[in-house]
């Protein structure tokens, strides 16, 4: 397809004494440029002009009371435009004296340009060019114009069809096209002319400020693969083009505009924006404690840590089960593994095995079936717990934040080394937080048939071999018991009468730091092995086989 665009004026300008013309080629007034013949060896071209008053557009150049002129370049100077410029005058269709302001025959010239050069201009006169806007705002303000367009098919036919009226404003004003009215063609039905601001190009899906990429269907008046779309940098509004930043919802910081329905995030998250019928309303934003700032899948906004869900401002637990008890109230009786939350637990939810007798909801933090893993661990993995399902060590974080959140009762169950069901509880327990080494700060009253005088236990620090807070003198409790526990200083000299038999008798004396080792070595060595005392002096369950510890709500 061909098109070329031409302005004419209405009025043909008279001949005045004071332009001086010729008719001769020679002096016709196309720019020329001619080499200098001499040998110096210095390039320079020399232009020169028969006239020192140039024609205000084609239309004067045609009128020039000269004999007929054929269409070609020709230097114009529009009323107050500071310098004259070369045009393409077209003297072949409609009378002639048309200026052409834009042509496209080849495609040899990309059109897709920024505002600066559309203003500007660019291409070749011979080929494919746009005039440029400021040239165009000077041109059609010096008098009435017509506006031609010529449009030629790929099948030959061609077709033509001008306008009145045409004029556009100058850059503040954007060169809108001001009214036009159609005037004649020879085109059915009469072909429609870009609206106001708008420009002849490809046309794609048309960005509006409510839909700034273009989403929502191309515009209606796009005419095969070419028609009227806004210049670059601006977005459709109702029919006229204006430049994004006046959109409604024009965000200046991202410089970009948000479609309507849409919300934008800052850069930190402390602001969100979003466009309401074409208006940007924007709030204080926060992310929850449990989410982050980030950008995913393209939107920024506040996303909920792993195992919260929410809106991320809010960000509650995506499990409810606070523990076993909640676990069993929801009415799963089967002992197993179980996703829990407790209340103010910083992390993840976690799994927990739950056991269901003796009244369910027991939530498991220590299990002894065999000898590995070791239990003579550090403080670190104390805290963060180990093992595995057969043989572990809930963690001392865990048991904190469970014991709590609500009241708990302590239970632990052996299975002796000949065979026998031992079990001890206490009505109240509860461990504090790693500042004060996980202290048991509660323990309360003792039933059952083993487990007296963990009671020695209350109030004792945590240790591990690698940090000793048993307040036992010099001797570490938890590096001769093997075991990380909460060693006590009660118990915490060289009796020759109490401990295990092999314990009692074994050749070095050692310091007796409590009544209970449960994490001691599975079938250790004296001293080092699990045992628990269960009633007077000299009566302990050594080495058992089997040893659990778990935790429910006291009712
Ligand atoms: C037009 O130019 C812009 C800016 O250079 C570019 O991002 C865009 O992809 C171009 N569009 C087409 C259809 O080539
Ligand atoms: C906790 O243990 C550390 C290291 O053993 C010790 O320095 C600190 O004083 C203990 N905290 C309290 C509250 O006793």
């Amino acid at each position: 397809m061909e098109l070329s665009v031409a302005v004419r004026a209405v009025f043909a300008f008279l001949c005045t004494a004071t332009i001086a013309f010729t008719s001769s080629d020679e002096t016709s007034i196309h720019r020329r440029s001619v080499p200098l013949t001499t040998d110096d060896t210095q390039m320079a071209h020399y232009f020169f002009y028969q006239r020192s008053e140039y024609p205000k557009d084609c239309r004067d150049v045609q009128s020039q009371c000269s004999t007929s002129k054929s269409s070609g370049v020709y230097i114009i100077k529009p009323d107050g435009f500071e310098e004259p410029f070369e045009v393409f005058c077209n003297n072949d269709v409609g009378g002639g004296g048309w200026t052409v302001i834009q042509r496209r025959d080849s495609g040899a010239v990309n059109f897709n340009r920024s505002w600066s050069q559309y203003q500007d201009g660019f291409g070749f006169l011979s080929t494919e060019f746009w005039l440029g806007n400021e040239k165009l705002s000077y041109l059609t303000n010096q008098a009435d114009y017509e506006l031609r367009v010529d449009i030629e098919l790929s099948n030959g036919a061609s077709f033509y069809t001008t306008y009145k009226g045409f004029r556009i404003t100058d850059e503040r004003g954007q060169y809108k096209v001001t009214h036009i009215e159609p005037l004649e063609s020879n085109a059915r039905p009469f072909p429609s002319i870009c609206p106001t601001n708008m420009i002849y190009g490809t046309c794609t899906c048309q960005a509006t400020c409510e839909d700034p990429n273009g989403q929502s269907g191309c515009y209606s008046d796009c005419l095969g693969s070419e028609g009227c779309t806004c210049p670059a940098g601006f977005l459709l509004q109702g029919s006229d083009c204006i430049r994004a930043s006046e959109c409604g919802c024009f965000v200046a910081e991202a410089n970009l505009v948000i479609p309507d329905g849409e919300t934008f995030v800052n850069d930190d998250c402390t602001q969100k924006c979003s466009c309401i019928n074409n208006q940007l309303i924007c709030e204080d934003y926060r992310c929850s404690t449990n989410a982050v700032c980030d950008v995913r899948n393209e939107i920024r906004q506040c996303y909920c840590d792993e195992g919260y869900e929410g809106d991320g401002e809010n960000c509650p637990p995506s499990v409810s089960y606070r523990d076993c008890q909640d676990v069993y109230d929801a009415d799963h009786r089967q002992d197993g593994v179980y996703t829990i939350m407790p209340t103010g637990w910083p992390g993840i939810p976690f799994d927990v095995h739950c056991k269901m007798e003796n009244g369910g909801g027991w939530t498991v933090f220590q299990r002894r079936n065999d000898g590995s893993p070791s239990f003579d661990q550090n403080w670190a993995a104390y805290k963060n717990g180990f093992g595995d399902s057969r043989n572990f060590w809930l963690g001392n974080e865990k048991l904190h934040y469970l014991t709590n959140q609500r009241n708990y009762k302590l239970r632990f169950d052996i299975t002796t080394s000949s065979g026998l069901a031992k079990y001890a509880e206490y009505t109240e327990f509860q461990v504090e937080s790693e500042s004060s080494n996980y202290t048991i700060n509660k323990l309360g009253i003792h039933s059952g048939n083993t487990g007296y005088y963990l009671s020695y236990n209350k109030g004792k620090q945590f240790s591990t071999h690698d940090r000793d807070n048993d307040a036992c003198g010099n001797f570490n409790c938890a590096e001769k018991h093997k075991s990380g526990w909460w060693h006590s200083n009660t118990w915490c000299s060289c009796y020759s009468y109490s401990y295990c038999y092999y314990f009692q008798y074994s050749s070095s004396c050692k310091a007796l730091c409590t009544p209970h080792n449960l994490n001691g070595v599975y079938n250790g060595g004296n001293g080092e092995r699990i045992f628990s005392y269960y009633y007077y002096y000299y009566n302990y369950y050594c080495s058992p086989q089997f040893v659990e510890m778990k935790i429910r709500p006291s009712s």
